[in-house]
C-alpha cells in the first residue's frame, strides 16, 4: 500500500484535555457531520446486522423529522494531537469519513441508542489509526484526502470542501465521499444538542466490540472562536452500506471541533437480553 501523500501541518488547536483525562487517549477533533434523511424502509435494508431503529428516540430529540425518514449521519473528521499521557504515548494526526447508523438497539433493551460505523475511509500513511480501527472490527479503505491534515479547507467562494478517495481501486473502481459545505444562515433543522446526541451513543462495527467514544462540547475547542457553525450542502459517496455513487443536495449539519476521549482497548458491547 502506498500514498503520494505526505502529511502537513494542520491548523487544528492543541488536544486542551491531555492532562486532565491521563489514562484515557485524548485528541482535538475537527470537520463535518451532516444529517441526510433516508426512508426507513431504506435504512433498515441498509444497515447489517438487523438491528432495530428506535424512531421514538430520533423524534424525541426532532419533533418535526419528517415522517417515514431517518437520519443517516455523513462524518468527516480530522483527529489531531492525540495523546497516551499514562503511556508517554503520542499518535499522528489522520482523517476519517464515514457513513454511520445512530440509534440502534444494539442492547434489546428498547430505548438505548447505539451508532453503527462499519466502513471507514481512513489516511492511507497512518498504519497505527488503520489497525486501530481494524481492531474494532472496521473495515477500513485506506485513503487520499483533500485536504491532506485537516477536517476540511475553504473552497475559496466562502464554503468549505472535503474529500476522501480510496488509494486503491475496488472492482475497477474507487470508494469516496465528498462533503461540499457553506454557512448556514438560519439555524438548521439539526441542533448542536442532536449532534451532541448522535455523537456520543456508543459506536460499534460489529455486535462484540463498543467504543465509548465521547465528544466533549465544553472546551476552549467549541467556544469562541470557534463555535460550531451551522452549514448546508452537497454530499457525494460511493462506500458501504451504498453499492452505488449517491449524491445529496440541500442537506444540513455543522462544522465543529471538539475535544474526544477515547478507551484504550476496545470494550465488549452489551449482550442483546432476547
Ligand atoms: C477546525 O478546522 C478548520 C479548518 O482547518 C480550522 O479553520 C479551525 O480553526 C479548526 N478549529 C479548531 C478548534 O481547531
Ligand atoms: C516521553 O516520550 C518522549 C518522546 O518520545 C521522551 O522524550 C520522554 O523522555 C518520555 N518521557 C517519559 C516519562 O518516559
Ligand atoms: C468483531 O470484530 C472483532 C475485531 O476484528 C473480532 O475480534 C470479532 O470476532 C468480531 N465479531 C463479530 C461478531 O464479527
Ligand atoms: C440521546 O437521546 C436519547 C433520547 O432522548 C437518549 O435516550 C440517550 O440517552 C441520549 N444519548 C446520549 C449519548 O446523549
Ligand atoms: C465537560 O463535559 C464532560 C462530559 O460531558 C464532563 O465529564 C466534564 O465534567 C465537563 N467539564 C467541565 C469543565 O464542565
Amino acid at each position: 500500500m502506498s500514498s503520494a501523500q505526505s502529511a502537513s501541518a494542520s491548523l487544528d488547536q492543541p488536544n486542551p484535555i491531555a492532562a486532565q483525562y491521563p489514562d484515557l487517549v485524548s485528541g482535538t477533533l475537527n470537520g463535518t457531520t451532516m444529517i441526510v434523511p433516508i426512508a426507513l424502509e431504506l435504512a433498515r435494508q441498509l444497515i447489517p446486522g438487523g438491528y432495530a431503529i428506535l424512531e421514538q428516540s430520533f423524534r424525541s430529540l426532532l419533533p418535526s423529522f419528517p415522517a417515514g425518514m431517518y437520519p443517516m449521519m455523513v462524518s468527516a473528521k480530522h483527529d489531531h494531537d492525540i495523546q497516551l499521557p499514562a503511556y508517554n504515548l503520542s499518535i499522528p494526526d489522520f482523517t476519517r469519513a464515514a457513513f454511520e447508523f445512530p440509534f440502534l438497539d444494539l442492547s434489546g433493551d428498547g430505548h438505548t441508542p447505539y451508532r453503527l460505523q462499519d466502513t471507514v475511509l481512513m489516511t492511507a500513511s497512518n498504519q497505527g489509526a488503520i489497525s486501530g480501527a481494524a481492531g474494532y472490527g472496521i473495515k477500513v479503505y485506506p485513503a487520499d484526502l483533500d485536504p491532506p491534515n485537516d477536517g476540511y479547507r475553504s473552497d475559496g467562494n466562502g464554503g468549505n470542501y472535503f474529500s476522501a478517495t480510496s488509494v486503491e481501486q475496488v472492482d475497477g473502481v474507487s470508494k469516496f465521499l465528498t462533503v461540499a459545505s457553506t454557512p448556514c444562515a438560519r439555524e438548521p433543522p439539526y441542533p448542536i444538542e442532536f449532534i451532541k446526541n448522535i455523537t456520543n451513543q456508543v459506536v460499534f462495527a460489529n455486535s462484540s466490540v463498543c467504543d465509548n467514544y465521547q465528544l466533549l462540547f465544553n472546551t476552549s475547542l467549541t467556544a469562541p472562536p470557534f463555535e460550531p457553525q451551522p452549514v448546508t450542502g452537497t454530499v457525494t459517496g460511493l462506500l458501504e452500506p451504498f453499492t452505488t455513487p449517491q449524491t445529496w443536495t440541500g442537506v444540513f449539519g455543522w462544522n465543529y471541533a471538539t475535544a474526544f476521549l477515547e478507551p484504550i482497548a476496545p470494550q465488549a458491547c452489551p449482550k442483546a437480553s432476547s
